[in-house]
Formats: C-alpha cells, structure tokens, sequence
C-alpha cells in the first residue's frame, strides 16, 4: 500500500487569523477554511473559470468563489446544493503538535458538471442573405411617454433607407426599452474573469442586454449607432453598454479571440451644444477596439453650439434639415457599401495576431 504523504502547512495560528487562506502544495494551489473550530482544505481552483477559491470567502460552510460567487464545501470540495455534482478536490488534514498538515497523495476528483454553453457561445458564421444592419438607439427615453430624440430620429432614416432603398434587413434596437445591469468590474478581479459570454449575461437569464450582444456578434454586418451629446459626452446609456461590451475587446487581449470579424460601424451624433468631434473620437476608438471596421466618413453630426440653449429649436432644425435626413441615407449607404466589399473580398481570418491595442505579449499568457 503506497506510503501517506503528508506536508507539513505551518503553525495552526497562522490559519485561524482569517477564515480563508490561500496556500500551496508545489504549484497546486489550495484553499484553507477555518470555522467553528475546525479546518477544511480543498483546492484552491474553481471549476467554473479558475477563479481563486483561496481568496474567496465563506457563505456557511461553503467557499464562495470570488469571480461569479460558485459554492463548494469547504471541507468536501461538492457543489452547493442543486450542484453537488460539481467537486473541486478536497485533502485529508492533521493536526500534530500545534501544526497543519495536510495529505498530498490522495485529494479527491476534481468533477466538473456539464453545464449547456450560453447560446451566445455558438460558433460565428455569418448567415447568407442580404446586408444586415442594425441600429442601437442609446438615448434615455421613458418608453410609455416618448419624446422626439434627434438622434433617434436621424437613425430611422438611415435604417429607412438600408431597408427600403438598399435592400438590407434591418433591426432597431432602443437600449432605454432593455432592463441591463451595470458592468460590475470583472475584468478588475481578473483579466479572466472577464468572461465571453459576459458574466452577468451567464448568470443572470434576465438581463436583456443579450440582444445587443446577438445583432454585434453574431447576426449584423453593419450597426449603426445613435447617441445624444449629454455635457460633453455620449449618453449614460452607451457608456451602460460600451462598460458591457468590455468582454468583447477582453477576448482578443487574453485570447486573440477576435469575435467581430468584416463588420462595420458608423455613428449618427445630435446635441444641442458642443463637443461632437470628442464624442466621435471617442465612439471611434471604442468601436475600433472591438474590431469593426469604419466606412470613409464614418459619422454624422448636429450641433447647435455652445451657447445655445433653446433646445426646442434644435428638435425643430433638425426635424426639418433635408440635409441631415441626406446625411443619415448617405451614412446607411457607404458603411453598407464598405460591408459588401468586405464580405467580398476581404477572406476570414482566424487569428489576427497582437491585435486590439495591446499589440505586445502580456504578462497574463504566461500565466
Ligand atoms: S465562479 Fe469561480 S471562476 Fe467563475
């Protein structure tokens, strides 16, 4: 019968300060609870993504995985009720002369639950057929009692015009009519804790930002994006998303997984002062990041300047300029020109080597 091996952890005081702490046998990391009087040690990697259960907490006798709150025992590794079939393994413990020992040779099996992929894992393939576009309306908007959005406005007409003169299919989709949490940080816990599908998006099925996360990766070839100019900046409700679609843009840092491929943004911009040029830019770079391409003249844009502040008259100017509605057909018809000629032309890629702007070799893969 082979021989236990035991390692000796270290003085008892040194894991009764906290109720969990991080430790290691070799390179294997392992988790240490201590609780009403008694140890646990189980492993200190999390099933779901590897999150470090070492740095967790603890909910009863359950270690909560720091990254998305996944529950396994701290002194049997089984899953939380309901999933006790998710094991992380778990090491048999002494306590000999005020010392923490643990038994190397035989933890028991890790075992990881099948859990179905989120739809929105499915491989990308672009469906044939015509053009697709899609408009995101970020403007805040109480759906029972809407008001006239000029940037809202100027987004039908360029999807009037994709869909009536150009042929495409076209999808409207107004972000004040979808409830969707807040970014919550992932990415700050961990780079991998950013995850694709989104986080939130995996473990909350209410959450509707799912249908923006559908039309930008997986159904359009254009999107067209509205937004209002609010001191200075785009709306509160694109930086909701713009936070959220941060999974995207972490996927080709961490894994040269570039998920938006010969797609092509453009954007439609009203306010009733200033700063046009810096929401542009920023809209630019954002989208650039995520990998879209952009159609010479890339955006539209209306603004009264800055010391205007009859606002009434700029909903009026621009529910009149024949020259704007011109703009916004013009816009349609060059991101949609530019999209043919890339899904003509342009082959489809795998890998795009050190894309997205940390184009160097980072730290995080040679983990
Ligand atoms: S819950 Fe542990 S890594 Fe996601």
């Amino acid at each position: 019968m082979a021989q236990a091996n035991w390692l000796d952890l270290g003085p008892l005081e040194e894991f009764q300060k906290t109720e969990i702490t991080e430790a290691a046998i070799g390179r294997t990391k392992i988790a240490i609870s201590w609780r009403s009087g008694t140890f646990g040690v189980v492993s200190g990697t999390c099933n779901h993504a590897g999150g470090p259960l070492g740095k967790g907490r603890l909910d009863g006798d359950y270690v909560v995985c720091p990254w998305h709150n996944w529950k396994f025992h701290r002194c049997t590794g089984a899953g939380e009720p309901g999933f006790e079939d998710d094991r992380v393994p778990a090491y048999e413990l002494r306590v000999e002369k005020g010392r923490l020992l643990v038994r190397t040779d035989n933890p028991t099996a890790r075992h990881k639950k099948p859990h179905p992929p989120h739809p929105l894992a499915r491989r990308i393939e672009r469906r044939p057929g015509v053009t697709r576009v899609a408009g995101i309306s970020t403007t805040n908007m109480d759906e029972a009692n809407p008001r006239y959005s000029t940037s809202d406005f100027l987004l039908g007409v360029a999807l009037d015009h994709a869909r009536e003169a150009l042929g495409c299919e076209t999808k409207l989709i107004r972000l004040s009519a979808l409830k969707f949490r807040n970014c919550e940080g992932y990415y700050s816990k961990s780079a991998n804790a950013c995850t694709w599908p989104c986080s939130i998006t995996q473990m909350d099925a209410a959450d509707e930002l799912t249908e923006v996360y559908e039309a930008l990766v997986h159904w359009a070839d254009v999107v067209l994006v509205s937004t209002p100019i609010r001191w200075g900046v785009a709306s509160a409700l694109y930086f909701k998303m713009a936070e959220r679609l941060n999974c995207i843009q972490n996927q080709i840092t961490i894994r040269d997984n570039v998920l938006i491929r010969r797609k092509v943004a453009a954007f439609l911009i009203t306010g009733g002062q200033d700063n046009v040029q810096g929401v542009a830019g920023e809209m630019l770079c954002f989208f650039s990041e995520l990998g879209f391409h952009f159609p010479q003249f890339p955006y539209i844009a209306h603004s009264r300047g800055w010391s205007a502040e009859d606002m009434e008259r700029n909903v009026e100017h621009v529910m009149n300029s024949g020259e704007l509605r011109e703009g916004a057909r013009q816009l349609a018809a060059r991101a949609v020109e530019l999209s043919k000629n890339l899904l003509a032309t342009a082959p489809m890629v795998e890998h795009t080597p050190r894309g997205g702007r940390k184009a160097f070799r980072l730290e995080i893969e040679r983990e």
